[in-house]
C-alpha cells in the first residue's frame, strides 16, 4: 500500500449511506495517517454549501476542497481560495456578460445567491428545455466572445464556468501541485459535474452504482479498463472501487 491522491464527489458519492461512509472514513484516515495519501473533496456546492453539510454530516477534515464545480481550490486551514489557480481562470472570463446573456432565456431560473460564485454563474433549467435552450445559450455566449463551458447534471442544474475550469482541470492543477502521479489518482463521482474527473487522462475513476443516467451513458460508450462502474451505491461503491483498484486492501 502506498500514497494516492483521493478525490470524490460529496453528494450521492461520498455522502448517501452514512454506515458506508463511516467504514469508508476509517479506511481512509488510516491511510492518510500512514502513507500520507491525501484527501480531497471535490463538489459543485459553494464552501457556504459545503460548511452547512459539513454540520449535518460526519465527514473527514479534506486535505483540499475543491468547491463551485472546480473554479475554487482551498488549502487545508486556509480560508482564501488558491490564488494561482484563480488567477488562471480570470483569463478571458467576464461574469457579468454571461449573466447578461443568460437573462435572455425565460427557461433558466437563477439559483441560490450562495451558489454564485466569482467563477461559477448557476441556473435551474428542466430537462424539457434543456434540448432546445443549451445549444441556443452556448451560441450566444460565443457570438459575444465569451470563452466558457455549459456544465448541466442531475437534469436541473446549468454552470456557467470559465473554460479553463472544472472538476478534472482543478484535479490535474492539484495533482501537478502535490507531484502525484496520474497512476496514483483516483476520483469518485455520480453525475454530469463529475464527467470530467473522468476524461482527463491516466487518473483512475470510480462511478458509483447509483450513477445517473448522463454519467452512466458516457461509461457505456467511453469508458475503459482506468474506470470501474461499482455495484454498491456511494461510500460503499467507492470503498468497492478503491480495492479493485487495489488502492485499498481487503481486510
Ligand atoms: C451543486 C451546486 C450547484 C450546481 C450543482 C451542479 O448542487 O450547489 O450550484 O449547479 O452542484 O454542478
Ligand atoms: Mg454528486
Amino acid at each position: 500500500m502506498s500514497r494516492f491522491l483521493f478525490v470524490t464527489d460529496l453528494d450521492n458519492t461520498l455522502v448517501g449511506d452514512d454506515l458506508a461512509m463511516a467504514e469508508l472514513n476509517h479506511h481512509l484516515a488510516q491511510h492518510r495517517q500512514q502513507h500520507q495519501t491525501q484527501i480531497v473533496y471535490s463538489t459543485g456546492r459553494s464552501l457556504t454549501s459545503y460548511r452547512k453539510l459539513t454540520s449535518e454530516k460526519d465527514l473527514l477534515e479534506p486535505d483540499v476542497l475543491i468547491s463551485a464545480v472546480g473554479t475554487e481550490i482551498y488549502h487545508k486551514g486556509s480560508e482564501t481560495p488558491d490564488a494561482a489557480w484563480s488567477a488562471k481562470l480570470s483569463q478571458g472570463w467576464d461574469r457579468d456578460k454571461a449573466v447578461a446573456t443568460a437573462a435572455h432565456f425565460a427557461d433558466l431560473t437563477p439559483q441560490s445567491e450562495s451558489e454564485q460564485r466569482p467563477f461559477k454563474a448557476s441556473y435551474f433549467l428542466t430537462e424539457q428545455a434543456a434540448a432546445e435552450v443549451l445549444p441556443q445559450l452556448e451560441q450566444m455566449l460565443r457570438d459575444r466572445g465569451l470563452d466558457i463551458q455549459l456544465i448541466y447534471s442531475g437534469g436541473k442544474d446549468l454552470d456557467i464556468l470559465p473554460r479553463q475550469a472544472n472538476k478534472g482541470m482543478a484535479m490535474t492543477f492539484l495533482r501537478q501541485t502535490l507531484e502525484i502521479e496520474p497512476v496514483s489518482t483516483v476520483a469518485c463521482g455520480d453525475s454530469g459535474n463529475d464527467l470530467s474527473l473522468f476524461t482527463v487522462g491516466q487518473e483512475r475513476g470510480i462511478i458509483v452504482g447509483n450513477a445517473l443516467p448522463e454519467l452512466l451513458q458516457w461509461y457505456h460508450t467511453h469508458a475503459n479498463s482506468h474506470h470501474y462502474l461499482a455495484t454498491a451505491h456511494c461510500a460503499a461503491g467507492i470503498l468497492e472501487g478503491l480495492r479493485h483498484f487495489k488502492f485499498l486492501s481487503e481486510e
